[in-house]
């Protein structure tokens, strides 16, 4: 049997997902561009007591690593992994303003069709449904257009926020790595969580949200 990404090709990319409203505002997904800069460095140097305490350890400071200057090499590395088949790296968007990232990453084909995504959402738009809609967007596209079978999801588990988002979503838990992560300056445990196609069928996280409550499609 052959494959689509076989040829070079990389499916489900690039994509723009969405619009999803949601009490936060009207949740779209796209790729990240060079000009993401400005609002990328300001949201994130303003967010730092939001963000820092769940982001992997880095050498630079918090203001080095999210300096305007800090962002033509991540887009660029962002890009070149996505052209690679490697990621499907997403700016989120409230409203259509930089809100936050879902990246899914560490994408392995072949026998295996495996991910694992992460996130952040800006402070002022926290609370309001943002992530927990990427999040059904991006796993709905993953198995569908995509063509991949599971995604995983690590949490540490003092992360009340994400653990709510991913128990929205339907993620199911599947144990504790013990001291996985370098995040914050020290190896943390996580949790493990992780959803299969089989597990989003038939009708696709989005719908479900939609169902429930938590979005409503534009
Ligand atoms: C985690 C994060 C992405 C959530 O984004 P968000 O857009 O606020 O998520 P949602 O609004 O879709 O859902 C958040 C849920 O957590 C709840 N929540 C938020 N903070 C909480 C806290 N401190 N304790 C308990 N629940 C909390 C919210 O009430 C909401 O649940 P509800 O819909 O039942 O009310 C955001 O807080 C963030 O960027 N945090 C820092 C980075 C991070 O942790 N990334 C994930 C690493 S695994």
């Amino acid at each position: 049997m052959s494959h689509a990404w076989e040829g070079g090709r990389h499916p489900g990319w690039p994509a723009r997902l969405g619009p999803l409203r949601v009490a936060a505002g009207l949740v779209a997904l796209r790729p990240p561009k060079l000009f993401d800069a400005t609002a990328w460095s300001r949201t994130r140097l303003r967010d730092q007591a939001h963000l820092e305490a769940w982001e992997p350890t880095a050498v630079e400071g918090w203001q080095e690593r999210n300096a305007p200057l800090a962002w033509p090499a991540q887009w660029s590395s962002l890009k070149s992994m996505a052209r690679r088949g490697q990621a499907l790296p997403f700016v989120i968007t409230v409203d259509g303003v930089l809100a936050g990232q879902i990246t899914v990453g560490n994408v392995v084909r072949g026998s295996l069709r495996s991910a694992w995504v992460g996130y952040w959402v800006a402070a002022d738009r926290a609370r309001g449904g943002v992530a927990t809609a990427a999040l059904a967007l991006v796993v709905d596209h993953c198995f569908g257009d995509a063509g991949l079978h599971r995604l995983e999801a690590t949490v540490r588990p003092e992360n009340q926020a994400s653990l709510r988002v991913l128990a929205k979503a339907g993620f199911r838990e599947e144990g504790l790595f013990l001291r996985y992560l370098d995040v914050a300056g020290a190896w943390r445990d996580h949790l493990c969580f992780a959803m299969t196609a089989e597990e989003a069928a038939p009708e696709g996280l989005v719908r479900r949200l939609v169902a429930r409550g938590y979005a409503r499609t534009a």
